[in-house]
Formats: structure tokens, sequence, C-alpha cells
């Protein structure tokens, strides 16, 4: 009897923890069904044969976290980099840092103003609002960080990345708009950060590398004529499952909106093209919002080569239905038919949902393994540890 225990759908870092997980600590073998021909989800990469550099396939994925438990558990299946991640934001033709902070702000000004001068000017711009409560996501703009930088450097960028006029946006899309008043310019502030020192598919792959763990790629777990697939295994053997949450449900109660990206990657025969990793464009008139650049993510690496270099532009808009998803729109319609979704798989005791598409949220590489963690811990562990 070849019958798993488990059947894990979707080898991302959620399907992955948990497979690693259950095969090590119940004894108990764990089939993975991947519907792509690679393991690790969004967080893959591949090294681009003409100048050995390692791309990020589907962008730029970096390491962070402030949780102890998820940084001893990674570090189990790879050491990490030093790597620290800053981004810079080209407005008008000027370089600036981002996120803002004083060095931002006073290179935006012309200025040498303090933590505390910047601070109350600042607040002065941002009380253009008369305490109104912003209305759209153009007014929260302005309230949050004052008119000026709001316009430089959030307004375009949002518009871009949404499609959409900023005022015809809800507030809600940002609550917070982060200002430092000091020129710490690290993009996160996690105590833990770097990039896996032999890349990202060497971790992945040594997750999995267990004899209970059989990894089935090329497989859709909606495909019949598949061995490992939905009618046949629902109701027989316990599944997680971390692919698209309405698809389970044959969209039954509506499709879920999300937004995509597009990626243009080229190789230039130039050493370095940007001098960093991430350049954002902050205006309208350039379409794409970020260049990244490769190379810069590995400055260890001395056998990238020095002649030639890889970038990729990114462009962002509404996915259409055979587009990858990639982040939850959110919308009033969309959380009418996430909460029918959840009464449907309440009825499902056997199928675990996880993951980002799975619970329809966007997730930090930390937090999928973090909440893959907490479905052992809370439900699988019941059920395979008697
Ligand atoms: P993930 O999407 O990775 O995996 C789900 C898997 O299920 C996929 O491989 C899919 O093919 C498979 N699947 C779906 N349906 C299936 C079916 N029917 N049958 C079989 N398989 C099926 N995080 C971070 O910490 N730092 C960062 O810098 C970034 N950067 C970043 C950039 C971009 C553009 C995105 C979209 C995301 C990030 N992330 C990130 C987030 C990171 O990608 C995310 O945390 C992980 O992908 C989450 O892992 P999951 O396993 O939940 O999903």
């Amino acid at each position: 009897n070849n019958t798993p225990g488990l059947v894990v759908v979707g080898a991302g870092l959620f399907g992955l923890t948990v497979a690693q997980q259950v095969a090590e600590r119940y004894n108990i073998d764990v089939a993975v069904v991947e519907r792509r021909s690679h393991i690790g989800g969004n967080a893959y990469s591949e090294t681009e044969p003409r100048t050995g550099i390692e791309v990020h396939r589907y962008g730029a994925h970096l390491f962070h976290t402030d949780n102890e438990r998820v940084w001893r558990y990674v570090n189990q299946f790879t050491g990490f980099t030093d790597y620290e991640h800053h981004v810079h934001t080209v407005h008008q033709g000027v370089v600036y840092p981002m996120p803002i902070n004083l060095g931002t702000i006073n290179q935006f000004f012309g200025a040498a103003y303090s933590p505390q001068q910047a601070r109350s000017i600042i607040g002065e711009q941002a009380a253009e609002m008369h305490g109104r409560t912003p209305t759209n996501l153009d007014e929260q703009g302005v309230a949050l960080i004052g008119r000026p930088l709001y316009e430089a450097f959030i307004r375009g960028y949002t518009a871009k990345q949404w499609q959409t006029d900023p005022r015809d946006l809800p507030a809600s899309i940002i609550r917070r708009l982060p200002v430092r008043y000091n020129y710490d310019s690290r993009y996160f502030d996690d105590a833990y950060q770097g990039l896996p020192v032999d890349g990202y598919s060497a971790w992945l792959a040594s997750m999995v590398e267990h004899p209970r763990i059989s990894v089935h790629v090329d497989t859709d777990f909606f495909d019949s004529t598949q061995p490992l697939n939905r009618d046949s295994l629902v109701g027989r053997v316990p599944v997680v499952y971390t692919g698209p949450f309405d698809q389970y449900f044959d969209h039954s109660a509506g499709r879920l909106s999300w937004r995509t990206l597009d990626f243009e990657q080229e190789v230039l025969d130039v050493g370095d093209f940007q001098g960093t990793s991430v350049m954002n464009y902050a205006d309208i008139e350039v379409p794409y919002t970020r260049i990244h650049e490769f190379r810069h993510f590995h400055p260890e690496r001395t056998w990238y080569s020095k002649k030639s270099t890889v970038i990729m532009k990114e462009y962002s808009r509404w996915a259409g239905l055979e587009d990858e998803p990639y982040y939850p729109v959110g919308s009033p319609k969309d959380r009418q038919a996430l909460q029918r979704y959840r009464d449907l798989a309440a009825a499902q005791p056997q199928v675990f949902f996880g993951g980002r598409l799975g619970t329809y949220q966007y997730l930090d590489m930390h937090m999928a393994i973090a909440s893959a963690l907490s479905l052992v811990d809370n439900s699988l562990d019941e059920l395979f540890s008697g």
C-alpha cells in the first residue's frame, strides 16, 4: 500500500515546511504535489547561464524575520549571508534613499533638518487635512506624510501599482507610511536578515531531503488523470492545500481578485548597471515600478561575470485568468467571497487550507513558515501523534 499518510498540495515554503515537519516529527509518508516543474513556490531561483548570476524568477526575495523560532528553523537547512537590503528611488531624475528617512527629507527639501525639525515640518504639511477623515488613498497619503513627500514618492508609484488614480482608491490600502526621522536606510528593521548562502533552490531542496517525503512536480491536484488528485484523495487521506482558495471550490462563490506582475529580464554587457540591487521609479511617466539587478544581492560571489549583468524590470497590473496571482486585492466583493469560502472550508475537516493562495493573504516568507509551524502544532499534531 503506497498511499501516503499526508498529501501536501503546493511546494512553496508553506507546503515544504509542513511536509518536512510531519515527516520528521511523526515518521509518516508525505507526498508533495506541485503543478509547476520545480519546487519552492515563488521563492524559487535559478542561475542565468551566461553570467552565472542567481535570478529570482518570481520577483526579488529577501529573507527577514524577528521570529527566533523561524530563524532557528531555517538555519537547519541553509546558512545566510549578512546582506542588508537598501532601496533607492528615482524622482524627477534624482535618486533618493527609501523608505523615506531623514536623508530623503533633507535631500528633497535641500535642507539640514534635525529629527525634531523634520518631524514638525512634516506634521505641519500633513495638517493640511485639518483633521478630516481621508476619503480616498490620495487624502490618506497627504494626512500621513504631507503633500510634498506624498506626491513625490508615493503617488505615482501607487498609481502604477494599482493602475488606478489614487483618488479612486480606498484610503484603507495604506494604513501607515513609514517615515524614519534618522538616517537608517535599511529596508527591513528585523533582527535577522540575509540571503541563503548557496541560493534559494539549494535551501528549498534540502527541506525535503527526507526518506519519508516524495515530491511530484508537474502534477496538478485538480487533474483527475493523475494518481494524486482531489477526487481520489479527499476524504481518504488528510490534505494540506496551499493552492488558490477559490479554485478548490470550483470558484462557486466567484473569483478572488489578484494583482500580478510582469517581469522583463535582460542581460546587459556592462559590469554594473545601477550600482544597487533595487531602484524604484516613483514617477508615473516611467511605466515600470522598479528595476532589480541581481548581482548586488551577492557581492560575495566572486564567480559572477564582471563584464555582464542581469536586470529585471517589474510592471504591475490586474491579474487575468491565466496570470500568476501575486498580491490579493481584497475588495469588498473579494471579502464577501472569502467568507463564503471560509464557511465551505470549515465543512472539510480533513483538508487544511494554508499559505498565501490557500488563505488569500499576502505572507512574507517568515510568515508562511511560522503559520505552517502553527498548523503542525495546533491541528496536525492531534491527528498524527496518537
Ligand atoms: P507559494 O505561492 O510560494 O507556493 C504555492 C505553490 O502551490 C506554488 O508552487 C503553486 O504552483 C502550487 N500550486 C497551486 N495550485 C496547485 C495545484 N492545483 N496543484 C499543485 N500545486 C499547486 N517574502 C519575503 O519574505 N521577502 C521578499 O522579499 C518577498 N518578495 C516577494 C515578491 C513577490 C513579487 C511576491 C509575489 C512575493 C514575495 N514574497 C516575499 C512572499 C513569498 O513569495 C511568500 O511568502 C511565499 O511564496 C509563500 O509561500 P506559500 O507556500 O504560501 O506560497
